[in-house]
C-alpha cells in the first residue's frame, strides 16, 4: 500500500481527468450499445449485426446445450437483466448445483486485463470453456459439446460464416466466438457520461456532492477509476470472508442498480450496505484501505451518485 498522500495524489488525478480531453472522448465511446440481446427462446429470429462470429457467440451464450443436462445456459447465471448477473450471493449452476463465489458482471469485460474475482485467467478464449467444464456450473465436456453442435445442421451453417476458412466445431472455435460476442458487452450511457460530458445539469446538487466525495475525501477512486469505474488490480477491502484468497479483482461499477447482492461472496446487500462497509466496518488488517467515517447525509450522497452509474430505465426499476 503507498503512502497515503502518495494514494490521494492518485485520487486527484482522475478527479482532474474526468473533466479533461480524453475522458471526455473514451465517455463517448459508451454511445456505443451491443444490438438488442437475442431472446432465449428458441424459435425468434437472431438480432442482425455485422459481425457473423459474435452473432455465433450470442446463440451460444443463450443456448442451455452448453451444459451436460441441457438445463444452464450462460445467461442463466449473467443475465442481461441483471447486468449480466444473477441476483445470488453465490452461483447456482447445473441441477441446482451450489458454487462458491457470486457471478460478476460481464459489462466492459472485453477491456479487462484480467478475469475471475482473482485475476487468475488472462483472456476471454481461455475463459470460456471453464464453466462448461466445471462440474458445479455447466458440467459438460467441450469435446462432447462440439459433437453435440455438430449434429446440428443450423448450428453448423452459423459456424460456416463466423469462421469462413476454419468452419468445424470444435472447442477452440466455441470459445472463440464466445469471446467475439462478450466484447460487445458494453455499459450502456448514463446520466453520469452527460455530466462528464459537460451537462453539469445532468447530476442534481446531491449527486454532484458523492462525485467530489467518491473523489475525495472517501478515495473510492483510488481503485474505481477510468470510465469503466476499475483499476483491473487486486485489492482486499477488508471483507471478514477471506474466500479463496486475500484480493479480488476491483469490479465495474457500471450498472450497479441491477446487479445486487454486492461483492465476490455477495455479502452486501445494497449500495448502502457497501457505504457503511467501507466507512464502518472493513476489517482493518494489512494492506485494507483506512476507513473513511461518513456523516448520513454524506452516505446518502454517495449512493446517490452510485446510482448515477447506471441507465435511467434501471435507476427507476430499483428505486
Ligand atoms: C453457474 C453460474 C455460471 C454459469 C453457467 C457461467 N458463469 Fe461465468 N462466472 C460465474 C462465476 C461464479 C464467476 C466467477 C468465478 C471465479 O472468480 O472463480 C464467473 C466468471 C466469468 C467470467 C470472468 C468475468 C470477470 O470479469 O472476471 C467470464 C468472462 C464468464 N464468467 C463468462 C461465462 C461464459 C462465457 C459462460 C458460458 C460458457 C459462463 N460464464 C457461464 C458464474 C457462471
Ligand atoms: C483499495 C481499493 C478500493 C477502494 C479504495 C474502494 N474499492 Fe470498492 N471495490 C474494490 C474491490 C477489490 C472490490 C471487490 C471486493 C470483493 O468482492 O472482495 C470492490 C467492490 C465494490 C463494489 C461492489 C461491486 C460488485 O460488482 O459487487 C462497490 C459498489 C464498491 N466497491 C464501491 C466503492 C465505494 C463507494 C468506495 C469508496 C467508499 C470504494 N468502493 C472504495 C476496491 C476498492
Amino acid at each position: 500500500m503507498p503512502p497515503r498522500t502518495a494514494r490521494f495524489a492518485a485520487v486527484r488525478r482522475w478527479a482532474t481527468a474526468v473533466t479533461s480531453a480524453a475522458a471526455l472522448a473514451a465517455c463517448a465511446t459508451y454511445a456505443y450499445r451491443p444490438a438488442p440481446l437475442a431472446s432465449f427462446h428458441a424459435g425468434d429470429a437472431p438480432a442482425p449485426t455485422a459481425d457473423a462470429r459474435a452473432e455465433l457467440g450470442r446463440a451460444l451464450f443463450f443456448d442451455v446445450r452448453l451444459s451436460g443436462a441441457n438445463d444452464t445456459a450462460c445467461a442463466s447465471c449473467h443475465q442481461p437483466a441483471r447486468g449480466f448477473e444473477d441476483g445470488r450471493a453465490v452461483a447456482v449452476g447445473t441441477g441446482g448445483r451450489v458454487g462458491a463465489m457470486a457471478t460478476p458482471t460481464l459489462i466492459g469485460v472485453g477491456e479487462a486485463r484480467r478475469l475471475m474475482w482473482d485475476g487468475r485467467v488472462k483472456s476471454l478464449e481461455a475463459q470460456a470453456l471453464m464453466p462448461v467444464a466445471n462440474p458445479l456450473e455447466m458440467d459438460q465436456d467441450p469435446a462432447a459439446l462440439s459433437a453435440e453442435l455438430a449434429a446440428d445442421p443450423a448450428t453448423r451453417a452459423a459456424f460456416a460464416r463466423a469462421f469462413p476458412s476454419d468452419p468445424a466445431v470444435t472447442p477452440a472455435n466455441i470459445a472463440r466466438a464466445l469471446a467475439a460476442y462478450q466484447r460487445t458487452i458494453r455499459p450502456e450511457p448514463t446520466r453520469f457520461d452527460r455530466f462528464a460530458a459537460g451537462d453539469v445539469a445532468a447530476l442534481t446538487a446531491s449527486e454532484q456532492r458523492g462525485f467530489a466525495l467518491f473523489n475525495g475525501k472517501a478515495a473510492c477512486a483510488q481503485c474505481h477509476s477510468g470510465p469503466l469505474m476499475t483499476d483491473n488490480r487486486l485489492h482486499d477491502i477488508g471483507l471478514a470472508d477471506r474466500g479463496q484468497g486475500t484480493r479480488f479483482k476491483t469490479p465495474t461499477l457500471r450498472h450497479l442498480a441491477a446487479r445486487a447482492p454486492y461483492m465476490h461472496d455477495g455479502s452486501l446487500p445494497t449500495l448502502a450496505a457497501v457505504v457503511a462497509h467501507y466507512a464502518d466496518h472493513s476489517v482493518q488488517r494489512r494492506g485494507v484501505p483506512a476507513r473513511t467515517p461518513l456523516t448520513a447525509p454524506e452516505r446518502r450522497d454517495l449512493v446517490a451518485f452510485l446510482d448515477t452509474l447506471s441507465p435511467d430505465a434501471v435507476q427507476t426499476a430499483a428505486r
